[in-house]
């Protein structure tokens, strides 16, 4: 992770949404930058960080403990879904993919009296960070280790369960060719109408375009330092991801945002996918 990602330390700013289905257009230098980097990482070294994901991502936690990202109280904003008005529903279950250590599902779980909240990782130390949160409580939420690429989350999760799933900035860290399987995964616990509500790193994104050389593993996809990886995803990509499962888009679109830190002198925009799939129901 880079200092543009380490969001404790930075605040985003929204700035005026582009009108474009592209999400920007590239400056020459930037252009040349792209295609100039085009020797992708050996495929020995790429399979060995697919073996190595779930390590990487928790030696991500031993090295920032639950310091690095900040509570994402913007979910609410940008998510009209998990407003306490939505969700005064009894019996209402949430599940949050991939949780971390809980900084999305918290805000949740503090403003609204009546969710269940469900949440996974595949880091051990995420899940204990999440256990170890003093709002957590076994009454109102269940943590649990689960690697989305390989573990049915149906072994913890009833099937057509759950009425709103949380995917933010996760899928970017898996491989594309494992996403669809991901979501199919994701899928399955969806209560017919349920809708997933996913946050990630958009194209062109300030982050993709300052890789170095080196750092390629295959189009829009790149490796961080610590061995944690990036995708940067396309409106087009995610909509057929969603839409393969059988889910329909609602609401689909680049966010261009600022990353501010005047102490660090940082000012860059930013550029991430927001959307809304529903599943399917067969009643309405
Ligand atoms: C950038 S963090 C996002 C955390 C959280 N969603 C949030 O909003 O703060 C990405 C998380 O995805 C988890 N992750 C990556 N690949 C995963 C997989 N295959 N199965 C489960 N969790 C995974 C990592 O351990 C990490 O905690």
């Amino acid at each position: 992770m880079n200092t543009l990602e380490k969001q404790g330390l930075t605040a985003t700013y929204p700035v005026a949404q582009s009108s474009l289905s592209y999400p920007k257009s590239l400056s020459d230098k930037e252009k040349i930058r792209l295609k100039e980097d085009k020797v992708l990482v050996s495929p020995f070294k790429q399979n060995k960080l697919e073996l190595e994901a779930q390590k990487n991502w928790d030696l991500f936690y031993k090295r920032n403990s639950t310091k690095f990202f900040k509570d994402r109280h913007w979910t609410h904003r940008e998510f009209p879904e998990l407003t306490s008005e939505n969700l005064s529903t009894q019996g209402y279950k949430i599940l949050e993919v991939g949780c971390g250590c809980g900084n999305t599902i918290f805000p949740v779980i503090e403003e609204n009296k009546h969710v269940f909240v469900y949440a996974c990782d595949f880091s051990p130390r995420a899940v204990n960070f999440v256990k170890e949160n003093p709002l957590f409580d076994e009454d109102r939420c269940s943590v649990f280790q689960c690697d989305l690429t390989k573990d049915d989350l149906r072994e913890n999760i009833a099937e057509d369960s759950i009425d709103l799933v949380t995917v933010i900035f996760v899928l970017s860290a898996i491989l594309p060719s494992n996403m669809q399987q991901v979501v199919q995964n994701i899928a399955r616990i969806v209560k017919p109408g349920g809708v997933i509500l996913f946050r990630d790193y958009g194209l062109y994104d300030h982050a993709m375009l300052r890789f170095k050389p080196g750092h390629k593993l295959d189009e829009n996809l790149y490796v961080r330092q610590d061995g944690t990886r990036a995708y940067y995803f396309s409106l087009e990509y995610a909509e057929d991801l969603f839409s393969s499962v059988g889910f329909k888009v609602i609401e689909n679109t680049y966010i261009h945002k600022r990353t501010v830190n005047k102490k660090e002198e940082v000012d860059v925009p930013r550029i991430f996918i927001q959307g809304k799939y529903k599943k399917a129901d067969l009643t309405e």
